[in-house]
């Protein structure tokens, strides 16, 4: 293997960048009377004037490009205490939805109990990023919901603030 290689190495990104720390969310979409929904850290606010967000979907994500379709979706940004629902969202396949408490937002997409935030919005552009894309979404709808402390993710691992 080449220096450039091992510097490049999918797994040493992977290590790298799992230094930053993130949030979680969990994107939501309802397909007729079908919830739909995958976990996802990629998420960040981009611009205030007009009000946009971004995230990273995989290319080999089966959830997205149904979300895509419908092109209204929601941002729940999990809570601490809901790490078992993330991980349910991190699965491909199967009923992600089951056990979850969940009405349809003002949008109609999946607005998760618990979570601490939830941005609602509209897909506004998509872009090319290797195996994933970046999504342009505009935001229609923003909602504080809880105090309590995030979710975090870091290195591979689920974490929390010690004190909130
Ligand atoms: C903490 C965490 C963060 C994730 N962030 C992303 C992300 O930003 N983009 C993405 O495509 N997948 C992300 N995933 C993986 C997806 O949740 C997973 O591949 C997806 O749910 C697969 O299901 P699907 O085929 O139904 O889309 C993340 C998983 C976890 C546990």
């Amino acid at each position: 293997m080449t220096a450039e290689h091992a510097v490049l190495d999918p797994r040493r990104m992977r290590d790298v960048m799992g230094n930053f720390c993130t949030g979680v969310t969990v994107i939501t979409a309802l397909d007729g009377d079908e919830p739909l929904g995958f976990a996802c850290q990629s998420f960040t606010s981009v611009s205030l004037e007009p009000p946009l967000v971004s995230f990273c979907p995989a290319r080999t994500s089966t959830t997205w490009p149904k979300i895509r379709e419908i092109g209204t979706f929601s941002i729940n940004v999990l809570a601490a205490s809901q790490r078992t629902l993330c991980a349910a969202f991190a699965v491909s396949g199967g009923n992600k939805f089951r056990g979850v408490d969940w009405t349809p937002g003002d949008n109609g997409a999946p607005a998760i109990e618990g979570a601490i935030a939830r941005v609602e919005a509209t897909l506004e552009a998509e872009h090319d990023a290797g195996d994933h894309t970046i999504v342009v979404a505009r935001v229609t709808g923003l909602t504080a919901l809880h105090s309590g402390g995030p979710l975090l993710f870091y290195r591979g691992s689920y974490g929390h603030f010690d004190e909130m």
